[in-house]
């Protein structure tokens, strides 16, 4: 709930602007008080009667305006709030963040404002792929500010990719993540991240390209929205996040262990990429270069631990969330893997080189539940993680 919380509501001037009015009304629900503030282009969508109908409060418009200033001056107005949420943000307000403009009203209480800005993209998808939306969108990340989706799908001028403003359940998620103590306090969640290594002998091992990133931003994003979060982690390149419980492994044996003394759980986020075998015959000592040419390697299958959880009949945890890395065919995959694994969502991703998400900072996933597919565009790992654990808030029914 949003109770006492006062959000101070800034509509950029694009069609997704009608959304933000349905916004007004879930944030009241929630007990917020929204106090809203349109650029001028913002008045071309909608209404300032409306956002004052809606709102039930004064709407603010112009910087020079001498009644508003004499009542509450922009200063005053940009720290009474509790969030500041930019709804739709527009390719044209990022640019005037960015760059700390202030010429008028929405610019200058975000410049003033010593709370925290969270920004809700909406724009055409070249506008949104353009090199200067996306530095801008770096520099505001950089800045602390919080940015929700956009989300892909089809737009409102006909075309298709990353740039629809992100739905108000999910924005309500998000702003009560930003201002309450976190809609996953109380709960446990077990992350698994990084790849496994699988000696050979005491110096060699078999591992593979997994960097760890995607899982510790996930164990980080858990963190952010009050989870307690154990993380067990193979040899990673990323450290682990601050602030979670930490098992450091190295086999697919020991993270299985790790992974059931950590349970019970709520939920569990298998990242990990985990090798499907191990040498049977390992050796205690060097193998030494014989003339008789490389040993024989003999391989035995790990235990899958994302089905081992997924199928237990005590104590399985409310959401299990694997994840298919596949080259090929990624849909058909992680939908078979879903059902083969018994896990409730795949997050399937291309990790094909050319993609460059293998250890890369970036990734583009798919959601893969019992409801079907969902796109979701190109983002950084951590934003991907971000929306990630939102919904599993949601999973969990907060
Ligand atoms: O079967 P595959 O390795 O493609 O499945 C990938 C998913 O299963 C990932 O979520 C991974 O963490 C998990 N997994 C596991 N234990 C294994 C193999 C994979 O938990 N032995």
């Amino acid at each position: 709930m949003l109770t006492s919380k006062r959000i101070l509501l800034i509509i950029g001037g694009g069609i997704a602007a009608f959304k933000s009015l349905d916004l007004i009304r879930r944030l009241r629900d929630q007990g917020a008080t929204v106090v809203p503030v349109l650029t001028r282009a913002a008045e071309e969508f909608v209404t300032p009667l409306s956002a004052s109908a809606l709102s039930a409060e004064k709407v603010y418009r112009d910087l020079f305006d001498l009644t508003d200033e004499a009542e509450m001056g922009h200063i005053e107005l940009s720290r009474d709030a509790d969030l500041l949420v930019v709804a739709p943000a527009t390719a044209d307000l990022m640019a005037k963040m960015s760059a700390g403009l202030a010429n008028d009203l929405a610019s200058t209480l975000l410049l003033a404002t010593d709370k925290p800005v969270m920004i809700v993209p909406a724009m055409n998808v070249r506008m949104w792929e353009h090199p200067a939306t996306q530095r801008n969108l770096a520099q505001l990340q950089a800045d602390g500010i919080a940015v929700i989706g956009p989300d892909e799908g089809p737009m409102a001028c006909g075309e298709f990719g990353p740039g629809r403003m992100a739905e108000v359940p999910e924005i309500v998620t998000a702003v009560t993540a930003a201002l309450t103590d976190g809609p996953l306090k109380g709960k446990h969640i077990i992350v698994t991240s990084g790849p496994t290594h699988e000696p050979i002998d005491p110096v060699r091992y078999i591992a593979n390209r997994s960097s760890g990133r995607q899982g510790a931003a996930i164990a980080a994003a858990l963190r952010d929205l009050g989870a307690d979060v154990t993380y067990v982690s193979g040899p990673a390149e990323v450290p682990p996040p601050a602030g979670v419980t930490v098992h450091m492994i190295e086999t697919a044996r020991e993270m299985l262990s790790a992974v059931k003394t950590a349970l019970p759980a709520d939920a569990a986020v298998f990242a990990a990429a985990v090798a499907d075998w191990h040498v049977e015959n390992a050796s205690d000592s060097k193998i030494k270069k014989t003339i008789g040419g490389m040993p024989a390697l003999e391989f035995a299958e790990n235990p899958d631990i994302l089905k081992t959880v997924s199928m237990l009949h005590d104590g399985r945890p409310d959401l299990v969330v694997g994840f298919a890395a596949e080259t090929d065919d990624v849909i058909a995959n992680a939908t078979a893997k879903r059902a083969r694994k018994g896990c409730d969502w795949i997050l399937a991703n291309d990790v094909s080189p050319e993609t460059g998400i293998m250890g890369g900072s970036e990734n583009k996933v798919s959601l893969v539940t019992s409801d079907g597919v969902e796109d979701w565009p190109r983002m950084g790992k951590d934003e991907t993680a971000r929306q990630l654990a939102l919904r599993i808030a949601k999973a969990l029914g907060i």
